[in-house]
């Protein structure tokens, strides 16, 4: 059965959808079976960060509500294992039926490994609807105390929910700012109150790649971003890597 994984911040402009499309084809490089559904109503943008802004994808709503069937969700051109579904742009996220987005994705799980959800930002009904049906929530914050914070709250929220399995992702971290603050893993787990997934560092291919709405992984393979999300991939498949600040 696949598994659902929720990709969410509640600050806006975390790295999200960039992380979120670097784990998705990072496990799709290894072969695994992926959908990613952007969640960002309205704003989406995953498509990009994918290299997918070509597909003319459908939206989840085609197929939770619009008789579309999970076997018509576009693939990815070098990736065929990737497939994607995008957000809907004039649907509020309030009157999505959640009944019938929770079919969807319970129905994705015997056709794919992996389930992502690219939340918008914000803790309203667009991150209630990512995080509703995931067996597992992914928080991307960025590196400073005050996001690390906001995060422990967006965390707070999803336990409130019966999430259990919350896990931080610190991205944007720069070695510069690591030794500035003095900051350790174990520091981050105290102020977050949650266990870490991984570290990304500070990559301007990141930004490049989205500019060029090219895949990170193709982008540039050799970037730290990227070696960071295969780590990552590697953890979320439950293979030990270890986590530093490097
Ligand atoms: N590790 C990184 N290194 C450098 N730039 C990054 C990194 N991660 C993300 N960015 C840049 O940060 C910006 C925000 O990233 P992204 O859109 O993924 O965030 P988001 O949390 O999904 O935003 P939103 O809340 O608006 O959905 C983008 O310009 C992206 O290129
Ligand atoms: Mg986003």
């Amino acid at each position: 059965m696949g598994e659902l994984i929720a990709v969410l911040s509640g600050k806006g402009g975390t790295g999200k959808t960039s992380v979120c499309a670097g784990i998705a084809t990072a496990l799709a490089s290894e072969g695994r079976r992926i959908l990613a559904i952007d969640c960002d109503i309205g704003l989406r943008n995953l498509d990009i960060s994918l290299g997918m802004s070509d597909s003319g994808a459908l939206s989840f709503l085609d197929v939770s509500e619009g008789g579309y069937e999970l076997s018509q969700v576009s693939a990815h051109p070098l990736y065929p294992n990737l497939h994607f579904l995008t957000a809907p742009m004039n649907c509020p996220a309030e009157r999505i039926d959640l009944d019938a987005f929770g079919a969807m994705v319970n129905a994705a799980r015997s056709q794919f490994d992996y389930i992502f959800l690219d939340a918008p930002a914000g803790v309203d009904a667009g991150f209630r609807l990512a995080a509703a049906f995931a067996d597992r929530c992914i928080l991307v914050t960025l590196p400073g105390p005050g996001a690390i914070r906001d995060a422990a709250r967006a965390g707070e929220l999803l336990e409130l929910m019966g999430k259990s399995n919350v896990r931080l992702i610190v991205n944007r971290v720069s070695k510069k700012m690591v030794s500035a603050m003095e900051l350790t893993i174990d520091d981050v787990m105290d102020l977050s109150g949650l266990p870490l997934l991984g570290v990304i560092p500070e990559d301007g291919n990141v930004t490049l790649a989205a500019a060029f709405s090219q895949p990170l992984l193709h982008y540039s393979r050799r970037c730290r971003a990227c070696r960071a999300c295969r780590r990552i991939a590697k953890r979320i498949q439950g293979i030990p890597e270890p986590i530093t600040f490097r």
